[in-house]
């Protein structure tokens, strides 16, 4: 059971990532704010903070992540480059729930622009419930871990 949740977003998402924060900390994880902060009026750059919060779910350091930008897509793409770490972007219920079940996602990707604000809470909720299911899914994560590898990614 994941017990420490990192949260990010840019000026994008930093709207809905306090409603996520809110929500997450209502279910009694310990949750982790890399920012941008609330009261923020500047703009930011995506990748610094996917990176900040990515690095850590890689070496272990927090659990698992959530990230926000206008529309999850940058926030992906930089999660993704490191090693263990497997981001997804969600959009519905059934995006929510297979990340886990069938990919273990261990950071979820939201849309602040596309997403409406309560149902992304309502994605957060199903995607930190569904556990991931194992067996044929993990030999294939298995095989990720070992494209990384060979790509020298360690
Ligand atoms: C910022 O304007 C926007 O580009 C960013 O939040 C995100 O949508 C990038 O993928």
């Amino acid at each position: 059971m994941a017990s420490k949740i990192g949260i990010a977003a840019d000026h994008a998402g930093k709207e809905l990532k306090q409603l996520v924060a809110d929500f997450v900390g209502l279910k009694n994880f310990e949750v982790i704010d890399y920012g941008v902060a609330y009261d923020s009026n500047k703009s930011v750059d995506y990748p610094d903070y996917a990176a900040i919060l990515a690095a850590d779910v890689a070496s272990g350091k927090i659990d698992r992540g959530v990230l926000i930008c206008g529309t999850g897509i940058g926030m992906c793409i930089t999660a993704n480059k490191f090693p263990g770490v497997r981001a997804a972007q969600v959009w519905d219920e059934f995006t929510a729930r297979m990340s886990r079940a069938h990919n273990d996602a261990n950071i979820i990707c939201l849309g602040a622009r596309v997403t409406n604000h309560h149902r992304a809470v309502e994605l957060v909720n199903l995607w930190l419930d569904t556990p991931f299911e194992g067996s044929r899914h993990q030999s294939r994560l298995d095989k990720i871990r070992e494209i990384e590898k060979k790509l020298g990614k360690r």
